[in-house]
Protein backbone atom coordinates (compact mmCIF):
# COMPACT_ATOMS: atom_id res chain seq x y z
CA UNK A 1 0.00 0.00 0.00
CA UNK A 2 1.41 3.66 -0.73
CA UNK A 3 1.60 5.41 2.84
CA UNK A 4 1.89 9.27 1.94
CA UNK A 5 6.05 9.93 2.61
CA UNK A 6 7.38 10.70 6.16
CA UNK A 7 7.00 13.50 7.51
CA UNK A 8 4.07 14.79 5.46
CA UNK A 9 0.28 14.89 6.33
CA UNK A 10 -2.70 15.26 5.82
CA UNK A 11 -5.19 17.31 6.22
CA UNK A 12 -8.13 15.63 6.58
CA UNK A 13 -11.78 17.43 6.46
CA UNK A 14 -12.44 17.09 10.15
CA UNK A 15 -9.23 19.18 10.62
CA UNK A 16 -10.06 21.85 8.06
CA UNK A 17 -12.31 24.17 10.48
CA UNK A 18 -9.22 24.62 13.16
CA UNK A 19 -7.06 25.44 9.61
CA UNK A 20 -9.43 27.95 8.10
CA UNK A 21 -10.24 29.29 11.51
CA UNK A 22 -5.98 30.17 11.49
CA UNK A 23 -6.25 31.25 7.76
CA UNK A 24 -9.74 33.71 8.26
CA UNK A 25 -7.54 35.45 11.70
CA UNK A 26 -4.07 35.73 9.59
CA UNK A 27 -5.89 37.35 6.51
CA UNK A 28 -7.88 39.49 8.69
CA UNK A 29 -4.44 40.48 10.80
CA UNK A 30 -3.12 41.23 7.78
CA UNK A 31 -5.85 43.35 6.26
CA UNK A 32 -5.57 45.58 9.34
CA UNK A 33 -1.92 45.91 9.25
CA UNK A 34 -2.27 46.59 5.24
CA UNK A 35 -0.26 43.54 4.35
CA UNK A 36 -1.10 42.31 0.73
CA UNK A 37 -0.80 38.75 -0.03
CA UNK A 38 2.09 37.37 -2.01
CA UNK A 39 1.90 33.57 -3.88
CA UNK A 40 4.85 32.13 -5.13
CA UNK A 41 5.86 29.07 -6.61
CA UNK A 42 6.37 26.18 -4.75
CA UNK A 43 10.25 25.63 -6.65
CA UNK A 44 13.17 27.29 -7.10
CA UNK A 45 16.28 27.80 -8.66
CA UNK A 46 18.20 26.06 -6.00
CA UNK A 47 21.15 29.13 -5.80
CA UNK A 48 18.41 31.37 -4.13
CA UNK A 49 17.74 29.26 -1.26
CA UNK A 50 21.87 29.04 -1.16
CA UNK A 51 22.75 32.17 -1.93
CA UNK A 52 19.89 33.65 0.45
CA UNK A 53 19.48 31.57 3.40
CA UNK A 54 23.39 30.75 3.29
CA UNK A 55 25.71 27.79 2.57
CA UNK A 56 26.68 26.69 5.97
CA UNK A 57 23.28 26.63 7.77
CA UNK A 58 21.70 23.72 8.21
CA UNK A 59 18.33 24.74 5.66
CA UNK A 60 20.84 24.88 3.22
CA UNK A 61 23.64 22.27 3.99
CA UNK A 62 21.35 19.28 4.87
CA UNK A 63 17.70 19.53 4.97
CA UNK A 64 16.68 21.22 1.27
CA UNK A 65 14.52 18.79 -1.37
CA UNK A 66 16.98 19.33 -4.28
CA UNK A 67 17.12 17.71 -7.45
CA UNK A 68 17.95 18.27 -10.96
CA UNK A 69 14.94 18.27 -13.61
CA UNK A 70 15.04 16.90 -17.21
CA UNK A 71 16.80 19.79 -18.42
CA UNK A 72 19.36 19.58 -15.94
CA UNK A 73 18.76 22.21 -13.82
CA UNK A 74 19.19 22.28 -10.42
CA UNK A 75 15.59 23.01 -8.68
CA UNK A 76 14.65 23.07 -4.63
CA UNK A 77 11.00 23.03 -2.88
CA UNK A 78 11.61 26.21 -1.32
CA UNK A 79 12.18 25.90 2.55
CA UNK A 80 10.82 29.09 3.41
CA UNK A 81 9.31 32.06 1.72
CA UNK A 82 11.62 35.22 2.57
CA UNK A 83 14.16 34.28 -0.47
CA UNK A 84 11.09 33.88 -2.81
CA UNK A 85 9.60 36.91 -1.71
CA UNK A 86 12.45 38.85 -2.18
CA UNK A 87 13.20 37.30 -5.76
CA UNK A 88 9.56 38.43 -6.93
CA UNK A 89 10.66 42.19 -5.62
CA UNK A 90 13.31 42.14 -7.45
CA UNK A 91 11.97 40.37 -10.99
CA UNK A 92 8.55 42.17 -10.71
CA UNK A 93 10.64 46.00 -9.78
CA UNK A 94 8.09 46.31 -6.38
CA UNK A 95 10.39 48.43 -5.13
CA UNK A 96 10.30 50.57 -7.85
CA UNK A 97 6.52 50.78 -7.85
CA UNK A 98 6.51 51.39 -3.94
CA UNK A 99 8.55 52.44 -1.33
CA UNK A 100 7.50 50.14 1.00
CA UNK A 101 6.09 46.79 0.44
CA UNK A 102 4.16 44.88 3.03
CA UNK A 103 3.19 41.51 1.86
CA UNK A 104 1.94 38.22 3.54
CA UNK A 105 2.14 34.54 2.83
CA UNK A 106 0.11 31.04 3.87
CA UNK A 107 1.94 28.13 1.96
CA UNK A 108 3.86 24.98 2.31
CA UNK A 109 7.26 24.77 2.69
CA UNK A 110 9.76 21.90 2.25
CA UNK A 111 12.57 20.52 4.96
CA UNK A 112 13.70 16.95 5.21
CA UNK A 113 14.46 17.52 8.64
CA UNK A 114 13.97 14.47 11.20
CA UNK A 115 10.17 14.36 11.83
CA UNK A 116 8.84 14.67 15.60
CA UNK A 117 5.96 16.56 17.26
CA UNK A 118 5.83 19.91 15.31
CA UNK A 119 8.67 19.06 13.14
CA UNK A 120 7.58 18.05 9.84
CA UNK A 121 8.84 17.28 6.08
CA UNK A 122 6.31 19.45 4.45
CA UNK A 123 4.55 21.94 7.16
CA UNK A 124 3.13 25.24 6.31
CA UNK A 125 3.85 29.01 7.76
CA UNK A 126 2.30 32.06 7.15
CA UNK A 127 4.32 35.42 7.59
CA UNK A 128 4.77 38.75 6.48
CA UNK A 129 7.78 40.71 5.16
CA UNK A 130 8.15 44.22 4.83
CA UNK A 131 10.36 45.68 2.31
CA UNK A 132 11.80 49.19 1.92
CA UNK A 133 11.83 50.69 4.97
CA UNK A 134 14.60 50.29 8.10
CA UNK A 135 12.29 51.86 10.57
CA UNK A 136 12.43 50.23 14.01
CA UNK A 137 8.80 50.73 14.26
CA UNK A 138 8.76 48.13 11.52
CA UNK A 139 10.95 45.70 13.43
CA UNK A 140 8.28 46.35 16.47
CA UNK A 141 5.29 45.85 14.27
CA UNK A 142 6.45 42.54 12.83
CA UNK A 143 6.22 41.80 16.46
CA UNK A 144 3.21 42.86 17.31
CA UNK A 145 1.66 41.63 14.33
CA UNK A 146 3.30 38.06 15.41
CA UNK A 147 2.01 37.94 18.48
CA UNK A 148 -1.50 39.88 17.94
CA UNK A 149 -2.17 37.13 15.68
CA UNK A 150 -1.35 34.40 17.69
CA UNK A 151 -2.77 35.23 20.81
CA UNK A 152 -6.05 35.78 18.32
CA UNK A 153 -6.16 31.92 18.96
CA UNK A 154 -6.25 32.19 22.65
CA UNK A 155 -2.33 30.31 23.22
CA UNK A 156 -1.87 31.79 26.61
CA UNK A 157 2.10 30.33 27.39
CA UNK A 158 3.73 32.45 25.13
CA UNK A 159 7.37 34.45 25.61
CA UNK A 160 8.51 36.74 23.05
CA UNK A 161 12.42 36.42 23.05
CA UNK A 162 14.12 39.22 21.08
CA UNK A 163 18.15 39.91 20.49
CA UNK A 164 20.09 42.17 17.89
CA UNK A 165 22.71 40.68 15.84
CA UNK A 166 23.99 44.01 14.44
CA UNK A 167 25.66 45.18 11.69
CA UNK A 168 28.44 42.73 9.33
CA UNK A 169 30.91 44.66 10.57
CA UNK A 170 30.56 44.79 14.41
CA UNK A 171 29.32 41.29 13.87
CA UNK A 172 32.79 40.53 12.41
CA UNK A 173 34.71 41.88 15.11
CA UNK A 174 32.73 39.90 17.89
CA UNK A 175 33.14 36.85 16.17
CA UNK A 176 37.04 37.39 16.19
CA UNK A 177 36.75 38.10 19.99
CA UNK A 178 34.30 34.74 20.45
CA UNK A 179 36.91 32.80 18.63
CA UNK A 180 39.64 34.11 20.92
CA UNK A 181 37.30 32.79 24.16
CA UNK A 182 37.27 29.35 22.61
CA UNK A 183 40.32 29.27 21.44
CA UNK A 184 41.47 27.08 24.76
CA UNK A 185 38.19 25.62 24.75
CA UNK A 186 38.11 23.89 21.12
CA UNK A 187 39.45 20.41 21.67
CA UNK A 188 36.43 20.25 24.35
CA UNK A 189 33.88 21.18 21.77
CA UNK A 190 31.35 18.59 19.86
CA UNK A 191 32.19 17.71 16.53
CA UNK A 192 29.63 19.69 15.07
CA UNK A 193 30.40 23.01 17.17
CA UNK A 194 34.90 22.30 16.12
CA UNK A 195 32.52 22.68 12.19
CA UNK A 196 30.62 25.50 13.00
CA UNK A 197 33.72 27.20 14.43
CA UNK A 198 34.72 27.91 10.92
CA UNK A 199 31.57 28.28 8.92
CA UNK A 200 28.94 29.67 11.72
CA UNK A 201 30.23 30.48 14.46
CA UNK A 202 27.24 32.33 16.32
CA UNK A 203 25.36 28.58 15.99
CA UNK A 204 27.53 27.46 18.47
CA UNK A 205 25.45 28.92 20.94
CA UNK A 206 22.31 26.74 19.56
CA UNK A 207 24.53 24.03 20.80
CA UNK A 208 21.93 20.96 22.11
CA UNK A 209 25.03 19.35 23.17
CA UNK A 210 25.82 19.87 27.24
CA UNK A 211 29.43 20.49 27.09
CA UNK A 212 28.81 22.93 24.60
CA UNK A 213 26.52 24.39 26.68
CA UNK A 214 29.16 25.00 29.53
CA UNK A 215 31.30 26.51 27.28
CA UNK A 216 28.75 28.96 26.01
CA UNK A 217 27.61 29.74 29.47
CA UNK A 218 30.90 32.30 30.12
CA UNK A 219 30.86 33.31 26.12
CA UNK A 220 30.83 36.72 25.46
CA UNK A 221 27.95 38.07 24.24
CA UNK A 222 27.41 40.31 20.89
CA UNK A 223 24.52 41.93 21.95
CA UNK A 224 27.54 43.68 23.96
CA UNK A 225 29.47 44.53 21.40
CA UNK A 226 27.04 46.03 19.42
CA UNK A 227 27.59 49.22 17.34
CA UNK A 228 25.85 52.70 18.46
CA UNK A 229 23.31 52.70 15.75
CA UNK A 230 22.54 48.87 16.46
CA UNK A 231 22.25 49.59 20.14
CA UNK A 232 19.98 52.86 19.40
CA UNK A 233 17.58 51.15 17.07
CA UNK A 234 17.50 48.20 19.65
CA UNK A 235 16.59 50.83 22.12
CA UNK A 236 13.85 51.77 20.15
CA UNK A 237 12.04 48.70 19.17
CA UNK A 238 12.30 47.90 22.71
CA UNK A 239 10.60 50.99 23.70
CA UNK A 240 7.76 50.63 21.00
CA UNK A 241 6.93 46.86 21.96
CA UNK A 242 7.07 48.46 25.38
CA UNK A 243 4.30 51.07 24.47
CA UNK A 244 2.41 48.22 22.45
CA UNK A 245 2.30 45.94 25.86
CA UNK A 246 4.05 43.16 24.00
CA UNK A 247 5.48 41.54 26.69
CA UNK A 248 9.42 40.39 25.58
CA UNK A 249 12.27 38.84 27.19
CA UNK A 250 15.76 39.89 25.71
CA UNK A 251 17.97 36.73 24.73
CA UNK A 252 21.50 37.48 23.69
CA UNK A 253 21.96 34.00 22.56
CA UNK A 254 18.91 34.30 20.19
CA UNK A 255 20.78 34.00 16.83
CA UNK A 256 18.20 32.01 14.52
CA UNK A 257 19.29 29.74 11.59
CA UNK A 258 19.53 31.78 8.78
CA UNK A 259 22.34 33.67 7.51
CA UNK A 260 20.26 36.55 6.22
CA UNK A 261 19.41 38.67 9.50
CA UNK A 262 20.81 42.01 10.85
CA UNK A 263 19.90 43.71 13.79
CA UNK A 264 16.54 42.76 15.18
CA UNK A 265 15.90 39.08 15.65
CA UNK A 266 12.86 37.56 17.42
CA UNK A 267 11.34 34.07 18.01
CA UNK A 268 8.09 33.66 19.94
CA UNK A 269 7.83 30.22 21.37
CA UNK A 270 5.42 28.21 23.95
CA UNK A 271 6.06 25.75 26.56
CA UNK A 272 2.50 23.90 25.41
CA UNK A 273 4.59 21.99 21.84
CA UNK A 274 7.43 20.24 23.90
CA UNK A 275 10.80 20.84 22.05
CA UNK A 276 10.19 22.52 18.85
CA UNK A 277 8.82 25.28 21.07
CA UNK A 278 9.54 27.91 18.51
CA UNK A 279 5.95 29.23 16.91
CA UNK A 280 7.43 31.68 14.70
CA UNK A 281 10.37 33.42 13.78
CA UNK A 282 11.96 36.41 12.01
CA UNK A 283 13.94 39.69 12.43
CA UNK A 284 15.58 42.31 10.15
CA UNK A 285 17.84 41.62 6.60
CA UNK A 286 18.77 44.87 5.40
CA UNK A 287 21.39 43.18 3.23
CA UNK A 288 18.96 40.08 1.32
CA UNK A 289 17.57 42.08 -1.36
CA UNK A 290 20.96 43.87 -2.38
CA UNK A 291 22.86 40.35 -1.92
CA UNK A 292 20.10 38.77 -4.42
CA UNK A 293 20.50 41.27 -7.29
CA UNK A 294 18.19 44.00 -6.49
CA UNK A 295 19.19 47.28 -4.84
CA UNK A 296 19.52 47.98 -0.94
CA UNK A 297 16.06 47.52 0.09
CA UNK A 298 16.02 47.29 3.91
CA UNK A 299 13.36 44.93 5.30
CA UNK A 300 11.82 43.00 7.97
CA UNK A 301 9.77 39.81 8.05
CA UNK A 302 8.75 36.63 10.26
CA UNK A 303 6.98 33.46 9.40
CA UNK A 304 5.16 31.20 11.90
CA UNK A 305 4.78 27.46 12.03
CA UNK A 306 1.08 26.75 11.54
CA UNK A 307 1.51 23.12 12.37
CA UNK A 308 3.10 24.26 15.94
CA UNK A 309 0.77 26.85 16.29
CA UNK A 310 -2.35 23.78 16.10
CA UNK A 311 -0.99 21.32 18.73
CA UNK A 312 -0.02 24.28 21.26
CA UNK A 313 -3.54 24.92 20.58
CA UNK A 314 -4.49 21.85 21.39
CA UNK A 315 -2.59 21.57 24.46
CA UNK A 316 -4.48 24.48 25.89
CA UNK A 317 -6.82 23.65 24.22
CA UNK A 318 -7.47 27.07 23.35
CA UNK A 319 -9.80 26.64 20.22
CA UNK A 320 -13.71 27.46 20.51
CA UNK A 321 -14.38 26.42 17.17
CA UNK A 322 -18.16 26.85 16.40
CA UNK A 323 -19.86 23.11 15.60
CA UNK A 324 -20.56 22.61 12.17
CA UNK A 325 -24.13 22.57 11.23
CA UNK A 326 -26.23 21.67 7.46
CA UNK A 327 -28.48 23.99 6.50
CA UNK A 328 -30.92 21.34 5.80
CA UNK A 329 -30.95 17.41 5.27
CA UNK A 330 -34.25 16.43 2.54
CA UNK A 331 -35.55 12.85 3.98
CA UNK A 332 -36.93 11.15 0.43
CA UNK A 333 -39.61 9.32 1.90
CA UNK A 334 -41.22 7.37 -1.14
CA UNK A 335 -38.15 5.88 -3.22
CA UNK A 336 -40.14 6.82 -6.25
CA UNK A 337 -39.67 10.73 -4.96
CA UNK A 338 -35.60 10.45 -5.44
CA UNK A 339 -35.99 13.11 -8.30
CA UNK A 340 -38.32 15.47 -6.57
CA UNK A 341 -35.68 15.42 -3.89
CA UNK A 342 -33.04 16.30 -5.91
CA UNK A 343 -35.09 19.00 -7.14
CA UNK A 344 -35.79 20.40 -3.89
CA UNK A 345 -32.26 20.09 -2.96
CA UNK A 346 -30.67 22.04 -5.94
CA UNK A 347 -32.90 24.74 -5.57
CA UNK A 348 -32.15 25.09 -1.79
CA UNK A 349 -28.35 24.93 -2.71
CA UNK A 350 -28.73 27.40 -5.36
CA UNK A 351 -30.51 29.50 -2.60
CA UNK A 352 -27.35 29.19 -1.02
CA UNK A 353 -28.03 27.16 2.03
CA UNK A 354 -26.11 24.00 2.64
CA UNK A 355 -27.80 20.86 2.13
CA UNK A 356 -27.27 17.49 1.39
CA UNK A 357 -29.74 14.42 0.74
CA UNK A 358 -29.37 10.60 0.05
CA UNK A 359 -27.54 9.54 -2.74
CA UNK A 360 -28.21 5.56 -2.48
CA UNK A 361 -32.11 5.01 -1.83
CA UNK A 362 -32.08 4.16 1.90
CA UNK A 363 -34.53 3.80 4.14
CA UNK A 364 -36.61 6.80 6.15
CA UNK A 365 -34.43 5.78 9.43
CA UNK A 366 -30.90 5.63 8.00
CA UNK A 367 -31.42 9.40 6.85
CA UNK A 368 -32.58 10.63 9.70
CA UNK A 369 -29.48 9.15 11.29
CA UNK A 370 -27.53 10.79 8.55
CA UNK A 371 -29.82 13.88 8.96
CA UNK A 372 -28.26 13.71 12.57
CA UNK A 373 -25.01 12.91 12.21
CA UNK A 374 -24.41 15.54 9.87
CA UNK A 375 -26.13 18.29 12.62
CA UNK A 376 -28.90 19.19 10.36
CA UNK A 377 -30.66 22.01 11.10
CA UNK A 378 -33.80 21.47 9.68
CA UNK A 379 -34.82 18.07 7.65
CA UNK A 380 -37.44 18.60 4.75
CA UNK A 381 -39.91 15.32 4.52
CA UNK A 382 -40.77 14.88 0.78
CA UNK A 383 -43.24 12.15 0.32
CA UNK A 384 -46.49 10.52 1.92
CA UNK A 385 -49.33 11.29 2.80
CA UNK A 386 -48.81 15.00 2.89
CA UNK A 387 -47.14 14.76 -0.37
CA UNK A 388 -50.09 13.67 -1.78
CA UNK A 389 -51.74 16.40 -0.36
CA UNK A 390 -49.24 18.83 -2.18
CA UNK A 391 -47.37 19.49 1.05
CA UNK A 392 -43.89 18.54 2.34
CA UNK A 393 -43.03 19.12 5.94
CA UNK A 394 -40.48 20.98 7.07
CA UNK A 395 -38.96 19.64 10.56
CA UNK A 396 -36.87 21.98 12.71
CA UNK A 397 -34.22 19.56 14.40
CA UNK A 398 -33.83 21.15 17.65
CA UNK A 399 -36.72 22.06 18.55
CA UNK A 400 -38.62 18.73 16.65
CA UNK A 401 -41.18 21.38 15.51
CA UNK A 402 -43.24 20.20 12.13
CA UNK A 403 -45.02 22.46 9.33
CA UNK A 404 -46.26 21.48 6.31
CA UNK A 405 -45.78 23.94 3.58
CA UNK A 406 -47.33 24.21 0.21
CA UNK A 407 -44.90 21.86 -2.24
CA UNK A 408 -44.38 24.61 -4.48
CA UNK A 409 -44.12 27.36 -1.90
CA UNK A 410 -40.00 26.95 -2.01
CA UNK A 411 -39.61 30.38 -1.28
CA UNK A 412 -41.27 30.15 2.08
CA UNK A 413 -38.83 26.60 2.91
CA UNK A 414 -36.22 28.80 2.08
CA UNK A 415 -37.46 31.69 4.29
CA UNK A 416 -38.05 29.66 7.70
CA UNK A 417 -35.06 27.63 7.00
CA UNK A 418 -32.37 30.76 6.47
P1 LIG B 1 12.30 29.71 10.59
O1 LIG B 1 12.64 30.00 12.00
O2 LIG B 1 13.18 28.78 9.85
O3 LIG B 1 12.25 31.11 9.87
O4 LIG B 1 10.81 29.17 10.50
C1 LIG B 1 9.75 29.88 11.05
C2 LIG B 1 8.78 28.94 11.75
O5 LIG B 1 8.38 27.90 10.87
C3 LIG B 1 9.36 28.22 12.94
O6 LIG B 1 9.32 29.03 14.11
C4 LIG B 1 8.43 27.04 13.07
O7 LIG B 1 7.24 27.39 13.75
C5 LIG B 1 8.09 26.73 11.62
N1 LIG B 1 8.91 25.60 11.15
C6 LIG B 1 10.17 25.62 10.70
N2 LIG B 1 10.58 24.39 10.35
C7 LIG B 1 9.56 23.55 10.58
C8 LIG B 1 9.34 22.15 10.42
N3 LIG B 1 10.27 21.34 9.91
N4 LIG B 1 8.13 21.63 10.78
C9 LIG B 1 7.16 22.43 11.28
N5 LIG B 1 7.31 23.77 11.44
C10 LIG B 1 8.48 24.33 11.10
C11 LIG B 1 11.97 31.29 8.54
O8 LIG B 1 11.51 30.42 7.84
C12 LIG B 1 12.19 32.70 8.06
N6 LIG B 1 11.84 32.74 6.62
C13 LIG B 1 11.36 33.68 8.85
C14 LIG B 1 11.51 35.09 8.39
C15 LIG B 1 10.68 35.74 7.55
N7 LIG B 1 12.52 35.89 8.67
C16 LIG B 1 12.32 37.06 8.04
N8 LIG B 1 11.22 36.97 7.35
Amino acid sequence: MIKAIKGTKDILPKDIPAWNFIENIVAEKMRQFNYKEIRTPVFEETALFSRGIGEATDIVGKEMYTFTDRSNNSVTLRPEMTASVVRALIEHFLDKQQNLNKLYYISPMFRQERPQAGRLRQFHQFGAEALGSNDPSLDAEMIILAYDIIKEFGIKNLTVKINSLGVPSSREEYKTILRDYLKDKFENLSEESKNRYETNILRLFDSKDEHDQEIMKNAPLLLEHLDDESLEHFEKVKQILLSAKVPFEIDPKLVRGLDYYTNTTFEIVSSSVGSQSALCGGGRYNLLVNQLGGKEVPAVGFAAGIERILLACETEESLNLPEEKLDCYIVRLDKELSAKAYEYGLLLRRAGLEVELDYSLRSIKAQMREANRLNAKYTLLVGGEEFENNKVVLKNMETSEQQNIDFENIESIIKIIK
